[in-house]
């Protein structure tokens, strides 16, 4: 027997609960949460360290877009940064601060303390400590839980959606427009794959930072939306834009932790290791503060030119010990167990791939090209990024559009769910061989290699058709092992791990225009070297 359920949510971060938790006011709505992890906090939104974009003081909803529309590159949609301008900061008030009671920062008086991260003109961004996310989703989980028509599962892991045109019984399905049912989904204990029937579905899966070697992701960013997405013919926009973190810790043992850009806002600033500060060099606008790609690709620069390992971030200088110790109590712990006392010492720092600026293409409330389909937060494109995410914009994104989802769907009355006999039980056509582990292991490092190497902060044809021919190569590798293996929810990611480093790549290698994340080194011979005396890289682009 199917699972039905009017709503299906899958993923459950800032964007998904969101969703779910506006369904769940109307509440004739039956809604199912689904999510991979076995712990409902453990999402992409659990790890977003540096805040939440609000309103500050002098500051306006033109003033934000703005600066939106500048780190984007000249490509974000200004309807969608407008929605996102006028109505998230009035949805943090509303909801995250007064109806959740979210425990963001406040100064001695009790008003909430705003900080500044990169490309941002005022200091808007509430925060909890370096733990902002973390704070969002626990509060929005344990609202969840209080709605007796959400149902949240954990340790269920979506194979794919269920679409009219792939999967009803009714061959000429075909000829309709594409819709989706639902999603297949294995139950990662018993490994029973449920046909979860929907009248409609969101797709609130997150990002795809684990497709590299490098980046500030947890292990559940392996772009399963995307991949999914692609494969139900969803529309897949602006895959070329990965953007990269300027700053992760460089420390055996403790790569990939992401050091908050926050650390910067509050005066910390980049140095070579030899103590030379070059930020001002790139951007003197903005120096230290920059837009993420510009800070990324001059720190790359600098590593790359001068064959340093890494460089430095210094907050000891700039602000007092006990300060950081308690603005940052994450990041102090995390670096200290590293070795590193950053009261002390500066970080030593290296970029690395930390957030998918495009996606599932969707309106302005989420809906998809798939009639039936929903796509909010990191795995949708609805155009606000452009090139290039404006930092501490993403929970805001999440938020708004999983607000706005919430309210279409329930706000209609044409969804219907398919009759289940239309659909037919996942057909189970593998064996009970398990996978190789090591084959698993080897194939997914495979893949971060490749992303790491050939599609990362600087791109060339050479080494994009490289890593075409590679992933190609791969696939047919991948996908002939699982369809010969037992179905698990390592074998699921890592098939859709070749996909989404597919569709990033195939981007990538179309554009041939070096703008904001995307940087082709052979579409401008050198960026920075051709940089006249009157004009800096961010001139170019605001
Ligand atoms: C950070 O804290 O630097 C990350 C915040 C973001 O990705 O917007």
């Amino acid at each position: 027997m199917p699972i039905e359920t009017d709503v299906l949510v899958i993923g459950c971060g800032v964007a998904g609960a969101a969703a779910a938790l506006r369904l769940a006011q109307d509440r004739q709505r039956q809604v199912l949460v689904v999510t991979r992890a076995f712990h409902p906090e453990e999402s992409n939104t659990r790890y977003a360290q540096g805040g939440i974009v609000s309103r500050g003081v002098g500051d306006s909803s033109a003033r934000l877009a703005q600066d939106i529309l500048a780190a984007g590159a000249g490509l974000s949609l200004p309807s969608a940064v407008q929605i996102l301008a006028e109505e998230g900061p009035e949805l943090v008030q509303r909801l995250l601060v007064e109806e959740l009671g979210v425990p963001f920062d406040r100064d001695t008086e009790g008003h909430l303390t705003c900080t500044l991260e990169g490309g941002h003109s005022v200091p808007r961004i509430l925060h909890v400590g370096d733990a902002t996310g973390q704070a969002i989703e626990q509060a929005l989980v344990a609202r969840l839980r209080q709605y007796p028509n959400i149902t949240l599962r954990t340790g269920m892991t979506a194979v794919d959606l269920i679409t009219s045109s792939h999967h009803s019984r009714d061959p000429l399905a075909v000829y309709q427009p594409i819709t989706c049912h639902g999603a297949y989904v294995l139950e990662r204990e018993s490994g029973v794959v449920h046909r979860v029937l929907a009248q409609a579905t969101v797709l609130a899966t997150g990002g795809l930072g684990r497709i590299y070697r490098y980046t500030t992701n947890p292990e559940g960013a392996r772009g399963d939306g995307v991949a999914m997405a692609y494969r139900a013919g969803a529309r897949i926009v602006n895959a070329e834009f990965v953007q990269f973190h300027p700053t992760t810790l460089a420390a055996p043992g403790a790569e990939n932790f992401l050091i908050s850009e926050a650390v910067r806002g509050e005066g910390g600033r980049l140095y070579t290791p030899d103590g030379r500060h070059f930020m001002d060099q790139y951007a003197p606008r903005w120096g230290d503060l920059a837009p993420r790609d510009i800070v990324a690709r001059a720190i790359h620069r600098e590593m790359i030119v001068h064959g340093y390992p890494y460089v430095l971030l210094d907050l000891a200088s700039h602000m007092k010990a006990d300060q950081i110790r308690e603005r940052f109590p994450t990041i102090y712990a995390t670096c200290l167990r590293a070795g590193i006392d950053i009261t002390a010492e500066p970080i030593p720092v290296v970029p690395a791939a930390h957030y998918f600026c495009g996606g599932v293409l969707v309106d302005g409330w989420g809906r998809t090209t798939i009639e039936g389909l929903y796509a909010v937060g990191e795995v949708s494109c609805t155009g606000v990024h452009g090139a290039n995410r404006l930092a501490s914009t993403s929970l805001l994104e999440g938020l708004v559009w999983g607000d706005r989802a919430g309210r279409d769907i329930a706000a209609r009355n044409d969804l219907r769910r398919v009759n289940e006999q239309e659909i037919p039980p996942w057909e189970d056509v593998t064996t009970q061989t398990p996978a190789d582990p090591v084959l698993v292991y080897r194939d997914h490092r495979t893949i971060q290699h490749i992303m790491w190497l050939y599609v990362g902060l600087a791109r060339s044809t050479h080494r994009l058709a490289r890593a075409l021919r590679d992933l190609n190569h791969l696939w047919e590798e991948i996908d002939g092992f699982y369809r010969a293996t037992r179905l698990s929810d390592e074998l699921i990611g890592l098939r859709n791990m070749a996909q989404a480093a597919w569709v990033v790549t195939r981007a990538a290698w179309h554009n041939r225009q070096s703008r904001g994340a995307h940087y082709r080194e052979d579409a401008q011979a050198d960026q920075f070297a051709n940089l006249g005396e009157s004009q800096t890289l961010d001139e170019r682009w605001v």
